[in-house]
């Protein structure tokens, strides 16, 4: 009992203020009660009129949360007490207008919660909502309190974006169809309702297609490799591909129903006319050198890059545009995907196509004179028109990297822009819609810490850089960006957890960048809503980054002398340091200004604190590296 009176305490404390990320448009306490909604397995759940819709998302909470051991019952309730309390959903029987499809009311009282919406969606985020005004120790399934105080609330919400996406690549790294649905699960209770599934790439290709058998058979298996991907060994000669998986359709469709009763749709890629290594290692012809010793790239240098940003292949990777079996392939692949994916869009990738195997080869010589084509982004914006007339054949709307607008978009394309934001804007400016996803602030597979202790990959993008994430550019018409999304690509990405680890926080960051309105942003009460949303990832048991707490190192050069300047992202920490080889801890050397690394064989080392208690991870950094990062 003692026990559950502390617990009650701490909660009620850390629940005065409202945690909800993303950040609701409209948050009211009552000004006169404290008044407490207790969540217990006697709480009924309710539809009101028994309206069926209101009633199928009643019985999904009450399946899906278990409080204690127990599920909530379904069950009328027409006098609330203490003694039976009701949670009940209504399907708004005159639409509220402000709420759109996707919006709610949640009222908590002493013995009732309200949820009201337009629609499912709405009954489904405002849901999402009430789980996050639930101590974190309702994420422990092993936590058998069972007993939930809810502090009494008014909030009316709604998102800023209709698309709010996260993308997932199962090529670079295969992620099980169970490590998908619980991706989508985390993702829908941060009201994402788009996963972008980058399905096929020169590394895997990841779908069934059944008239095309060779994708999965061959395209879905490489030989085992560790270590940094970009610096992996080719495969031996007669080497088993024991490395890969696939889903096949009666796995995409359980997904895809999944995702949907969790009001998040699956946008499915498939990446050409470039990323195609693995569908060219099971049908080589349709490359141009049409060589048949191919094989699905395990993770080696495959380019040469340029300072500009440019690269020259050292393997072919995209298909023929020349070649009419190209097409007809296409037709089969996308015959298949778009009776498997309700969505209206089929992402068909375009991006980084190397034109250098175009620009020798007669075939594609032939068709640029032919129809005079002036060059080779010229030829790719005829392959990207004949691709979209393909997909609009089969119902849908072709989305593509911001690639697809070099030589011409094509004419009912939309665009995802994400070298920056300018493709998104020129695509705008064109009346294209647009998904803005920019390398600036929305790739979630750059390192988020500091390097010394993050899994290593060319660029950097910390958490409060993501918060800055704005998808309206102030030169365009707001009615063509669609929303923004979070990408996370997964060259360096060895498991679901790290996978986890790279996609929180950030993607909260991203959440509140598409569904809060602009005005309700702010940059501390994120962080400390950030930080009580780490106590439910730890009660989960999943893992989450907390690079938040540790210490920023700058490195610049004062004429001769090294200076170096550490801050942190958060507010309120402070930062102790040595470069004595001893552990720093809150008696050494505290921050204050810019301070030299004297020459020699010296460490840096740098902790973090708060309140006198240790908080960020222990950095340790040598002279030598420290200098390497001024010539950055
Ligand atoms: C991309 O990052 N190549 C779209």
């Amino acid at each position: 009992m003692r026990k559950t009176l502390l617990f009650l305490l701490t909660s009620f404390s850390v629940f005065a203020q409202n945690q909800i990320i993303p950040a609701p448009v409209n948050y009211e306490m009552p000004k006169s009660s404290f008044g407490t909604f207790m969540l217990d397995a006697r709480t009924s759940v309710d539809a009101t009129d028994d309206n069926p819709d209101a009633k199928r998302i009643a019985e999904f909470f009450a399946n899906t949360f278990i409080i204690g051991s127990q599920k909530m019952v379904f069950k009328k309730v027409t006098t609330p007490s203490f003694q039976d309390k009701a949670i009940i959903f209504t399907i708004n029987k005159t639409p509220d207008a402000q709420l759109g499809n996707e919006g709610y009311t949640l009222e908590v009282n002493e013995f009732t919660i309200k949820i009201n919406a337009n629609k499912p969606a709405g009954l489904f985020y405002g849901i999402q909502t009430l789980r996050q005004l639930m101590p974190a120790q309702a994420e422990n399934k092993d936590f058998q309190m069972g007993l939930y105080p809810i502090m009494n609330c008014k909030i009316t919400d709604y998102p800023r974006f209709g698309w709010r996406g996260l993308m997932l690549d199962v090529s670079r790294h295969f992620f099980t169809k169970e490590e998908v649905k619980s991706y989508i699960d985390l993702m829908a209770r941060y009201k994402f309702n788009v996963l972008h599934w980058h399905l096929t790439d020169d590394n895997g290709w990841r779908i069934e297609i059944k008239s095309l058998p060779k994708l999965t058979e061959i395209g879905a298996w490489r030989v085992q490799r560790f270590g940094h991907f970009g610096n992996r060994e080719n495969p031996k000669e007669g080497e088993p591909a024991t490395y890969g998986g696939f889903y096949t359709q009666d796995e995409i469709k359980e997904v895809v129903k999944y995702a949907a009763e969790r009001n998040v749709t699956i946008v499915p890629e498939i990446d050409v006319p470039g990323h195609s290594m693995a569908a060219l290692a099971a049908y080589p012809e349709l490359s141009t050198k049409k060589d048949l010793k191919r094989y699905v790239n395990p993770g080696t240098r495959f380019a040469d890059w340029k300072d500009d940003g440019t690269f020259k292949m050292l393997i072919e990777n995209t298909l023929n545009p020349s070649d009419e079996k190209v097409y007809e392939f296409l037709d089969k692949v996308f015959t298949e995907v778009a009776a498997l994916f309700p969505n209206k869009y089929i992402h068909i990738g375009g991006d980084e196509a190397y034109h250098g195997y175009w620009e020798e080869d007669a075939g594609c010589k032939a068709l640029m004179q032919k129809n005079n084509l002036k060059n080779t982004h010229e030829l790719q914006s005829y392959f990207v028109k004949r691709v979209e007339k393909i997909v609009n054949k089969k119902g849908k709307t072709l989305l593509g990297w911001d690639e697809i607008l070099e030589g011409g978009l094509a004419p009912n394309a939309a665009v995802m822009s994400w070298r920056g934001m300018k493709g998104g804007i020129e695509a705008a400016k064109q009346k294209h819609d647009v998904v803005m996803s920019p390398t600036t602030f929305a790739y979630l597979d750059y390192m988020q810490g500091d390097p010394s202790v993050e899994v290593p990959i060319y660029s950097s993008l910390s958490l409060k850089k993501t918060y800055q994430f704005e998808a309206v550019p102030d030169s365009v018409d707001a009615k063509y960006i669609l929303g923004g999304q979070g990408n996370l690509w997964t060259e360096q990405i060895q498991n679901y957890r790290q996978a986890l680890y790279m996609t929180y926080p950030r993607a909260f960051a991203i959440a509140e960048s598409v569904w809060s309105p602009k005005e309700k942003k702010d940059w501390d009460n994120f962080t400390s809503r950030t930080e009580s949303h780490f106590m439910r990832f730890d009660a989960a048991n999943l893992k989450v980054s907390k690079a938040l707490f540790d210490a920023i190192i700058k490195m610049k050069m004062d004429g001769e002398k090294l200076m170096c300047e550490l801050s942190t992202e958060m507010n309120g920490l402070e930062i102790y340091y040595t470069i004595d080889e001893s552990i720093p801890d809150k008696f050494s050397t505290k921050y204050t200004e810019p301070f030299e690394i004297p020459k020699g064989d010296v460490i840096l080392k740098v902790v973090t604190y708060r309140n006198g208690q240790p908080l960020g991870r222990s950095l340790q950094i040598k002279r030598s590296d420290l200098e390497r990062r001024v010539k950055k």
